[in-house]
Parts: structure tokens; C-alpha cells; sequence
């Protein structure tokens, strides 16, 4: 064959961590894209491969360096190959990850609209390039991500970035920075734009999105007028804060049916004397009073959580206040984790790191046994209930199932009988596990 164009440079990226991540990726994407980038869906066709990385804990950092390794070799057999990392991890470790031999580049997550200039750098010079500069104004707002699932369902929106919050645990205020909120013009005209592209579900993103503000438009202002744009379009949020989390929300959420009935509200532990060493900026009973007005505004309204075992001090005595916390909320669904230090953080700094490994996977596995049984009580009580569900595909199971979540956020699995994806469905609960609900069609 004869080929007398050249072809463009194409790009892969791995994405690794939060939802948010997911959404930079399109970002980086969309940047690329106009460089004159076309994206692959293979590592193996691209010319340029980026890890979109997570600095959240140390086995998230782990499973990246074996990438990398994975890429050191592959690079033996493909000259040429430009291997960069971006986000969390290399904000985080910056010049050192550029040392390790499989990377050329190094962004953090302010960085990339400066990546077509660092790219071109390295094809010129052949030498390494960083660029881990973080910004105080920096929410890409301009940018019209390119989705990554472009007939999906569900489309991400940042409504902010960075974090002013020092939880003691946690790295992200060191790798995304100061928070900043995106103006709400840019937010409601990628809203808009997602809608005409035929999405239904607008999930807006933000590590505190109670402290959004930008001029005199708050959180609860932003999520009306997200959710005026399409009545017929859902709008789900992540994540709230329980210090900062209003009741005028829950009242715009009670006020807007397409605003869907869920709240993550991370705890991360049930005791005042670990929560005050996590620099959590609540109590336990503040955090119950926030959950009584949530139900008493919005009885229907699912609510899950985050939480760690095994920060530094935790007794067994403050780990089974975690346990009771548990039973008293009766959480809808639960992320949890074992505690990780990681190194800067102000809790690295102060405390030591004092509750042996096998003693945290002990507590984590009495959590998430008590959590399997929570989540199995809530899903038993929506048995005989009918829900409106926004399909997502087929089920992990068989194609001849579809899969959609309910308000509430749960996963809903009913015969396909020509139902399609991105439409509504009522269903019947005929039965439950603690991860499903199983269900039939309301004609
Ligand atoms: N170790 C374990 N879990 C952590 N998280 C944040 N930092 C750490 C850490 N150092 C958890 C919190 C947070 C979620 C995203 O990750 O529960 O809400
Ligand atoms: Fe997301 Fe936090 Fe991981 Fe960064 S460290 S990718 S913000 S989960």
C-alpha cells in the first residue's frame, strides 16, 4: 500500500482511581484531540500510552509501578513508544517517577493543557519532561471533554477541583491542590451538550460539592438549574461532606424529581477520638443529625458511605463505635478500606501508624461482613416495591438481562424483552441479593 499522508500520532490511556480521573482522561483527551491526536482503544495501536494514576493508597500505587514495569519491556520492542503519567501519583512523586525507565513524561493534574508543548519537547530533544505545577485557577472549564463512553448513559461533569479540606489520612489536597469551583455558565453548557449527545444521567463531580460556590450560585442553586435543563434527564452528585452538607440541598432535591435520591456521605469513622485525629471537622452525632434530616426530608432517599479501619490509635473500643454507627444508619452500601499512610500527609507526620496490619484486615473483613448484612436488609426491604430504572446495558450475567439503577442508585436486573439501554423502565423487586435487585417489567 501506498501511503502518502502521514498518519496521525494515536493515543491510549489508562485510567486508574476516582471517577473524577475518569473525567480528567476526557479532558486530556479532548486536549490531545485538537493536537491533532487520534485516540485508540488499544495500547498495542498507540504511539503514545498515558496512565492516568491514583495516589489514594499504597496498593493503588503498586498496581501502577507493575504497569509501568509492564511498559519498560513492551518499550524494548517498540522504538518510538512515549509512555507519560499523569494525576495523583505523579503529582505526588514527580521527578521521581520520571527517573523510572519506562517513563518519558510526567504531568500533574493542572498540567495538561500543557501536554501537547511537553510532548513536542520530548520528540525534539529526546529528554524526559515534567510539568507538576499546580494551579490555583486552573478547572479546565473551557474544555468539552471527550467522552470516553460516547453512547453511554451517564455523563461526568467537574464542578470543581482540588480540596481545602485536611483530613489527616488523605493526599489529595497535596496532589489536586486548592479548591476551586468551575463557573457555572461552562458547567450548564457541557450539561447542555451531553443532553443533545443523547445522555441521560449528568453526574456531577467535586471532592466537596457543598463548598461549591462561584459568584452567588451555590451548590443547591447549581443542582436546580442542572436539573431544569432536561426534567427527563437524571442529575446524581459526588462527593458531600457531612460538616458541610445543607438542608436548603436536600430541600432542592426533594423539590426536583430527576434529582436522584442518593447521597455518598463518607464517615470514615464512627468514634469522636479517631474522627478528631482524622481532622474530620465532625462528630458522630453531628454526622447522625445530618443522616435524620436527610430521611426526614427525603424518606426515600438511599445513603452510603467511606470509611477506613485501622487509623493510627483506633482501639478496638473506637473501632466497634464505627461497628455501631453502622447498625444505628443502616447504610444503603459502603466503600471500605483498610488505613494506608501516606508519606506528608499531617497524620504521617504526627501519629504513628500503630495498628498492626493483621489486626486492620481483621477489622475490615468485621465491616464489610456487617455491611454485606446491611446491604442485604436494605435490598430485602424494596422486595414487592416498583422503581423507575434508567437502563445501562445488558447484565454482567447474560445479554438476554438488562441492567439499570433506580433512583436510589441500585442495580436493577430484568428480563431485556426489547427494552434498550438509555431508556426508563418501571420494574416490580420479585427478589434481592445484597448487590441486586431482581426484578420484572411493569407493563
Ligand atoms: N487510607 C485508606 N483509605 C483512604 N481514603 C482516603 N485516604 C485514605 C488512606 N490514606 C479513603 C477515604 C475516602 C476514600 C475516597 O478513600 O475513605 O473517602
Ligand atoms: Fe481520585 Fe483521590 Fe485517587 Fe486522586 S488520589 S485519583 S483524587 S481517588
Amino acid at each position: 500500500m501506498n501511503n502518502n499522508f502521514t498518519l496521525a500520532p494515536r493515543v491510549f490511556i489508562e485510567t486508574y482511581g476516582c471517577q473524577m480521573n475518569v473525567n480528567d482522561s476526557e479532558v486530556v483527551l479532548s486536549i490531545l484531540g485538537k493536537a491533532g491526536y487520534a485516540v485508540c482503544d488499544s495500547a498495542q495501536d498507540a504511539s503514545l500510552i498515558l496512565i492516568n494514576t491514583c495516589a489514594i493508597r499504597d496498593n493503588a500505587e503498586q498496581r501502577i509501578l507493575g504497569r509501568l514495569d509492564h511498559y519498560r519491556l513492551q518499550k524494548k520492542s517498540r522504538p518510538g513508544l512515549i509512555v507519560g503519567v499523569l494525576g495523583c501519583m505523579a503529582e505526588r512523586l514527580k521527578e521521581q517517577l520520571l527517573a523510572h525507565p519506562a517513563v518519558d513524561l510526567v504531568a500533574g493534574p493542572d498540567a495538561y493543557r500543557d501536554l501537547p508543548r511537553l510532548i513536542a519537547a520530548l520528540s525534539a530533544t529526546g529528554e524526559k519532561q515534567i510539568n507538576t505545577l499546580l494551579s490555583h485557577e486552573e478547572t479546565y472549564g473551557d474544555i468539552s471533554p471527550l467522552r470516553l463512553d460516547p453512547n453511554g448513559v451517564s455523563a461526568y461533569i467537574s464542578i470543581m477541583r482540588g480540596c481545602n479540606n485536611v483530613c489527616s489520612y488523605c493526599v489529595v489536597p497535596y496532589t489536586r491542590g486548592a479548591e476551586r469551583s468551575r463557573d457555572f455558565e461552562s458547567i450548564l453548557r457541557e450539561g447542555r451538550e451531553a443532553i443533545a449527545a443523547g445522555y441521560k444521567e449528568l453526574i456531577l463531580l467535586g471532592q466537596n460539592v457543598d463548598s461549591y460556590r462561584f459568584g452567588e450560585v451555590d451548590f443547591a442553586r447549581l443542582m436546580a438549574m442542572v436539573a431544569e435543563l432536561d426534567p427527563t434527564v437524571r442529575v446524581r452528585f459526588s462527593t458531600s461532606h457531612p460538616k458541610d452538607i445543607k438542608d436548603e440541598l436536600l430541600h432542592t432535591m426533594a423539590a426536583y424529581p430527576n434529582i436522584c435520591r442518593h447521597i455518598h456521605l463518607p464517615v470514615q469513622s464512627g468514634s469522636n477520638a479517631v474522627l478528631e485525629r482524622m481532622r474530620r471537622r465532625h462528630t458522630r452525632e453531628w454526622y447522625l443529625e445530618r443522616v435524620a434530616r436527610i430521611r426526614e426530608i427525603m424518606p426515600d432517599c438511599s445513603i452510603t458511605t467511606d470509611v477506613i479501619a485501622g487509623f493510627c490509635g483506633e482501639t478496638e473500643a473506637d473501632f466497634e463505635d464505627t461497628l455501631e454507627l453502622f447498625r444505628q444508619v443502616k447504610f444503603d452500601a459502603a466503600f471500605m478500606f483498610q488505613y494506608s499512610e501516606r508519606p506528608g500527609t499531617l497524620a504521617a507526620r504526627h501519629y504513628s501508624d500503630d495498628v498492626p496490619p493483621e489486626v486492620k484486615t481483621e477489622r475490615l473483613s468485621r465491616i464489610i461482613a456487617l455491611q454485606n448484612e446491611l446491604s442485604a436488609e436494605s435490598n430485602r426491604r424494596d422486595v414487592g416495591k416498583c422503581f423507575e430504572v434508567l437502563v445501562e446495558g445488558f447484565s454482567k450475567r447474560s445479554d438476554a438481562d438488562l441492567m439499570g439503577r433506580t433512583s436510589q442508585n441500585k442495580a436493577c436486573v430484568f428480563p431485556a424483552a426489547g427494552h434498550h439501554k438509555g431508556e426508563y423502565v418501571t420494574v416490580r423487586v420479585l427478589d434481592s441479593t445484597p448487590a441486586t435487585l431482581l426484578c420484572e417489567v411493569v407493563e
